[in-house]
């Protein structure tokens, strides 16, 4: 039981999932996992533990944005032993080659979130993936043919922008897509010494204004998923 978590010891498993929306994750364990068992229900951010391939894996939550992430994944690792977090997420493509659908592996992330300017006092730090799961999520994608982007993206604390060619900067040093959630929990796993990584289906496009109807999504979440799935238990 930790404040917004209120999970018996030992009932999240050492790797887990991490989706924004709660319902994404009920949907994860009830059509991914073997014998899911809801361990926490606070706030209506559900979490589940169960089976994939025979082995524990959980799956969680963590609301939209920074913020909320960041209580989440603290309460993880700091009080329930979470060893291996996998953000499953969209995010906004930054470059015209990346097409709504594509599957994006978050190798850093940059931010404009205030999170980090306060925990080191307006240094910057460089929120990075574990290499061992970003090499297990590559060679899993590219081994069932699908071609995932690799590289940075943006932890972005405002989806709605006050200046709408914001995402230019960051499209400028070659960023490839913007989320709101990488940065915190690569800043986290670093912190606690876990390994974290974060997949991503591009749902919609900053450069064309394009975005993604949620059938179309579907097909890209089994492929995310599958991914993710098998670079948990890997
Ligand atoms: N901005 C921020 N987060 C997002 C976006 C976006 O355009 N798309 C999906 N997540």
């Amino acid at each position: 039981m930790s404040t917004h978590i209120a999970a018996k010891n030992g009932a999240i498993a050492e790797t887990i999932l991490l989706p924004g929306d709660p319902l994404r994750a009920k949907f994860i364990a009830e059509n991914f996992l073997d014998n899911p068992v809801q361990y926490t229900a606070v706030r209506n951010i559900f979490g589940y533990t169960g089976l994939y391939k025979g082995k524990r894996v959980s799956v969680q939550g963590t609301g939209m944005g920074i913020p909320s992430i960041s209580i989440y994944v603290n309460e993880l690792f700091r009080d329930y032993g979470v060893q291996r977090a996998i953000r499953v997420g969209t995010a906004g493509a930054l470059q015209p080659e990346i097409k709504l659908r594509d599957l994006v592996i978050a190798l850093s992330a940059s931010t404009d979130s205030g999170a980090n300017n306060i925990r080191f006092g307006g240094r910057n730090y460089a929120p990075t993936a574990a290499f061992s799961l970003i090499r297990t999520a590559y060679d899993t994608a590219v081994s069932r043919g699908w071609q995932p982007w690799v590289g940075s993206v943006v932890s972005s604390d405002m989806f709605y922008t006050e200046d709408p060619g914001e995402w230019k900067l960051w499209a400028g040093f070659g960023c490839l897509a913007v989320e709101m959630e990488a940065a915190e929990l690569y800043t986290l796993a670093a912190k606690y010494r876990r390994e974290a990584l974060t997949l991503l289906t591009i749902s919609d496009s900053l450069v064309t204004g394009e975005s993604s109807s949620a059938e179309e999504r579907q097909n890209t979440f089994t492929r995310m998923m599958e991914t993710a799935l098998e670079t948990a238990i890997s």
